[in-house]
C-alpha cells in the first residue's frame, strides 16, 4: 500500500472539518475524492502533505509504503516521491520564473531538456519558461503544476481540482497523464468536483459530503443507480445531465449526525446520532444505517 490512512480527523479550533476519514491507494492505483465545494478536500491535500495552516490539528494514522509519514519522513519525500498538484496559483514562488520552479533548483542540460519538453507536452511555448507566475493564465498556471510533478518520478501524486480553467480536451489529456503515471507504479489522489471526470479515469471513488465519506465504491459502480448505497451519493448520480438532472433542494450538510439529514427520505433517529459507523456491502463501505451490509471498523 503506497498510502494508508485512519481514523483521521481533522480540526481548527475545536470545530471538526473532517471526521474518521479512511483511505488505501495502492500502487498503479487512480482514486477520486470527490465532494462539494468546503467539504473538506483541500484540508486533507494538505494535511497529508504537512502543510496545513499551524492552527489546523490532524490525528489519526497516516503510512506511506508502510511506514508512519511523520515530518522528518515528509522532509526526505515531500517534492520528490510525494507530489502535491496543488488547487491555488498561490503555491508558485511569485519571484521566481516557473522554467526554474518546475526545474527545481536544477541547471544540467538532461535536466533543463526535460522542462523544455515538460512545457511542449503541456502546449506551453518555451518562452513561458521565463515568466513569472503572475504572467501566466489560470489554466497555464495548472499545466505547469503538473509539469512540476512530472520532473521527478513520484511514488503518490496528489492532484487538488487539476483541470478546472481547461478546456476539455487539455482536461483529458491531464488526467490521462495521471493515469499513465498510475500505470508506472504511482499511486494517484485525484480531488475534484466533477464526477464525471472522475468516472471516467478513477479505479475506486470517494464521496466526501461535509467532511465525512459517505460512500467508497468502484468508479464501476456509478454506471447504475443500483450499485450505488448511500442516499447521498444516489442523489449525486441522480443530478448528474446522463440521468436527467434531478436536484434536491438541500445545499448545506447537517453538522451534527449524517451531513445528509435534511435532504434524505429515510432519515430516522439514529441518523441524528453522531458516531455512525461503515458497513461493507460488495465492493462499497458506506456510511449509512439503512445500507444494510457488514459494520466494520478501521
Ligand atoms: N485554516 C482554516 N481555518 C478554518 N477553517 C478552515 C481552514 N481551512 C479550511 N477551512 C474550512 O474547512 C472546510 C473545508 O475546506 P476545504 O478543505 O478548502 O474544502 P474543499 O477543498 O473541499 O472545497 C471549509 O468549511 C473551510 O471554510
Ligand atoms: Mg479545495
Amino acid at each position: 500500500m503506497i498510502l494508508d490512512m485512519k481514523q483521521i480527523t481533522i480540526s481548527v479550533n475545536n470545530t471538526i472539518l473532517v471526521e474518521d476519514f479512511f483511505l488505501q491507494i495502492a500502487s498503479g492505483e487512480l482514486v477520486a475524492l470527490v465532494g462539494a465545494s468546503g467539504s473538506g478536500k483541500s484540508i486533507l491535500a494538505h494535511s497529508i502533505m504537512g502543510i496545513a495552516p499551524k492552527n489546523v490539528v490532524c490525528q489519526g494514522e497516516i503510512r506511506y509504503q508502510g511506514e508512519p509519514l511523520t515530518k522528518e519522513k515528509k522532509r526526505d519525500v515531500l517534492g520528490k516521491e510525494i507530489v502535491l498538484v496543488p488547487q491555488n496559483i498561490s503555491y508558485l514562488d511569485p519571484l521566481m520564473k516557473v522554467g526554474r520552479q518546475v526545474a527545481k533548483g536544477k541547471k544540467d542540460k538532461i535536466s533543463m531538456e526535460k522542462v523544455t519538453k515538460l512545457f511542449q507536452k503541456y502546449n506551453m511555448h518555451s518562452s513561458v519558461m521565463q515568466r513569472y507566475p503572475h504572467m501566466l493564465s489560470g489554466g497555464m498556471a495548472r499545466r505547469v503544476f503538473i509539469a512540476s510533478a512530472l520532473m521527478e518520478q513520484p511514488r503518490l501524486v496528489i492532484a487538488d481540482e487539476p483541470t478546472p480553467g481547461l478546456h476539455k480536451e487539455m482536461a483529458q489529456m491531464v488526467v490521462s497523464h495521471f493515469r499513465e503515471m498510475a500505470q508506472m507504479g504511482a499511486g494517484v489522489l485525484m480531488i475534484t468536483h466533477d464526477l464525471e471526470l472522475a468516472m471516467d479515469c478513477a479505479d475506486k471513488i470517494i464521496v466526501l459530503y461535509g467532511g465525512k465519506i459517505m460512500e467508497q465504491t468502484n468508479a464501476k459502480s456509478f454506471q447504475s443507480e443500483n450499485t450505488l448505497y448511500h442516499p447521498y451519493t444516489k442523489a449525486l448520480w441522480k443530478a448528474m445531465p446522463q440521468n436527467g438532472f434531478h436536484t434536491t433542494s438541500v445545499t448545506h450538510p447537517s453538522k451534527t449526525g449524517c451531513p445528509f439529514l435534511k435532504g434524505c427520505t429515510k432519515s430516522k433517529k439514529e441518523c441524528m446520532k453522531n458516531i455512525i459507523p461503515y458497513f461493507q456491502k460488495e465492493n462499497s463501505i458506506i456510511r449509512c444505517i439503512d445500507a444494510g451490509g457488514k459494520e466494520i471498523c478501521f
